[in-house]
């Protein structure tokens, strides 16, 4: 009897909220919580308000980024097998992600992994990044972006350097400085945790600061199991992990122990 209680108790809000507090500390638990309510009531809103916000993003700013598309190739190529349908969010909600992190922007560069029609590049060209890569799998969003970027009436005043690339991001290897890496749940598990593990391996071969911002985070566990991601920010839409590089070890990254210890991630920082 006891045991089940306990059980119980280690499933129910209260052991959840318990547990949080332990982890995350109060002012973070009340985040996470208040952003959780937020969530909850911006599913109850009508799909109208979604897309009256991005057709008025669009029309201000001469672009077509709305809609959501679902892949014609997804059932006859085999590249897209993992592949998740484009839609895009709120310019708001890049903006607040984008200025969560305190780092040097022009040390930076932002890459969007499965850019679509390129929305968060032009939101990320107001901040001075080193430069703005989006990588896309399919040529014709990819057409798209190209025409957004070049058509944009936005503030381009931070980042005017864009480099758009039409690949499977299984393929693309990241830059070789600071990245800023955006996933907003472009693909499924197998394809995530392949690019991640790739990413990993980068860092291993040339430690440097990368961070990655995975938004609408439907594969979170996966992401949170990995030794060499740590988790610095989240939120109820949102995760934001650092590449640790002491932590890429299995991938035998010359001169540098586990320093830090563990292998777990060790919550928000
Ligand atoms: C949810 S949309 C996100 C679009 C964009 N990041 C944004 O925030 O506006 C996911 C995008 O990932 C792309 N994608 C899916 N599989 C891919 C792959 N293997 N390589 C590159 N892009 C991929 C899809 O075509 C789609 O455009």
């Amino acid at each position: 009897m006891r045991i089940e209680r306990r059980s119980t108790v280690k499933n129910s809000w209260t052991g959840k909220l318990v547990r949080s507090l332990e982890t995350r500390g109060l002012v973070e638990t009340a985040k996470l919580a208040a952003s959780s309510i937020a969530f909850r009531i911006r599913l109850w809103l009508p799909d109208w308000w979604d897309n009256y916000v991005q057709w008025r993003f669009d029309r201000k700013y001469g672009v077509e980024t709305r809609g959501e598309v679902r892949l014609p190739e997804l059932h006859a190529d085999p590249r897209y097998q993992h592949a998740l349908h484009y839609g895009t969010c709120s310019r708001f909600s890049i903006r607040r992600m984008l200025k969560s992190l305190p780092i040097e922007h022009r040390e930076f560069t932002f890459v969007d992994m499965g850019c679509g029609k390129g929305k968060a590049l032009l939101v990320a060209s107001e901040w001075p990044f080193r430069q703005i890569i989006g990588v896309e799998l399919s040529p014709a969003l990819l057409g798209v972006a190209e025409r957004n970027v070049a058509t944009y009436r936005g503030k381009k005043k931070g980042c005017r350097s864009f480099r758009l690339i039409c690949a499977d991001a299984r393929d693309y290897e990241i830059p070789l400085g600071n990245a800023l890496l955006y996933f907003f749940n472009p693909f499924r598990e197998p394809l995530l945790s392949a690019v991640i593990e790739n990413v990993g391996r980068s860092v291993a071969q040339s430690p440097r600061e990368v961070y990655v911002i995975y938004k609408y985070p439907q594969f979170r566990a996966m992401m949170d199991a990995l030794p060499f991601l740590r988790l610095v920010r989240e939120s109820a839409w949102y995760r934001i992990y650092r590449v640790v590089p002491e932590r890429t070890g299995i991938w035998g990254c010359p001169n540098r122990a586990d320093s830090e210890g563990g292998t777990g991630t060790s919550g928000a920082e």
